[in-house]
């Protein structure tokens, strides 16, 4: 198959998103749609970034801020920031008291996060942290002046470290805690390896994380097809020793 400049290859019988793109739609059309001042910054992300279509889309957006006022969480950890949408849903669903801290070594996008945090009224909860993932983890800055472990942490950066980051999430949420990959399928990408069609070295090593997250005995896990793939995974309960 011919790869597409930029972009992982995909399966050729399946749309964009590597699903049927007409029940997508469906499915999208009757969610929740996003708040006005998201749609703003959806359009801000279109029209002022170079790489636009990192943005999660309209109902993957929905569904974090559904997985958000489920869990309440007091504290989420973000890995990837770009514009700060998928920040602001997650924010949707924040204790009273919550927290999001997010990540990213991108400092240009700065001035559209903070116009827009602003005007979704989520600015105050949103703790920015710039630099290097890894860098910002092993720095121990997350905990300098909050102890508390993550209820959620989302993964949404380089694909090079997912495993890290996985890692370091295990250790770093509660007890019944969360953990979110994003990108997961490689637009279908997986599926060829599988079958032994493709040793695409990044679709090999997402295959690898979705394998280690799911025979992980510390961890409980879902893969939802949503838009790239989301591997939704629960930390157990640690035994009482
Ligand atoms: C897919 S985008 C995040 C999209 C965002 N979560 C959303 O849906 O609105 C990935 C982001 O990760 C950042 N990033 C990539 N590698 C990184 C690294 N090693 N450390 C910190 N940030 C990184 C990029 O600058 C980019 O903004």
């Amino acid at each position: 198959m011919a790869k597409r400049r930029g972009k992982p290859p995909r399966i050729p019988q399946l749309g964009n998103h590597g699903l049927d793109d007409a029940l997508y739609a469906y499915a999208t059309e009757v969610s929740n749609s996003e708040s006005e001042n998201l749609a703003r910054l959806r359009r801000a992300t279109w029209t002022q970034t170079i790489k636009p279509q990192m943005l999660c889309d309209e109902l993957q957006g929905r569904l974090l801020s559904a997985l958000s006022h489920m869990i309440a969480p007091d504290r989420i950890l973000e890995i990837g920031t770009f514009t700060g949408y998928a920040t602001a849903c997650w924010a949707e669903g924040l204790s009273s008291n919550g927290v999001i801290d997010t990540i990213d070594h991108n400092d240009e996008l700065h001035s559209i996060q903070d116009e827009h945090w602003k005007a979704l009224g989520w600015h105050s909860c949103i703790r920015r942290h710039t630099g290097t993932a890894v860098d910002v983890l092993k720095s121990g800055t997350l905990f300098t002046s909050d102890k508390r472990l993550f209820d959620v942490v989302f993964i949404d950066a380089d694909k090079e470290n997912q495993q890290t980051y996985v890692d370091w999430a295990i250790c770093h949420v509660c007890e019944g805690g969360w953990i979110v990959v994003d990108n997961v399928l490689w637009w279908g990408e997986v599926l060829r390896v599988v079958r032994g069609e493709s040793n695409d070295p990044r679709a090999m090593q997402i295959h690898e994380l979705n394998e280690y997250m799911s025979t992980h005995p510390d961890l409980d896990n879902v893969l939802l097809p949503l838009r790239d793939g989301l591997h939704i995974a629960r930390l157990h309960p640690r035994p009482k020793s």
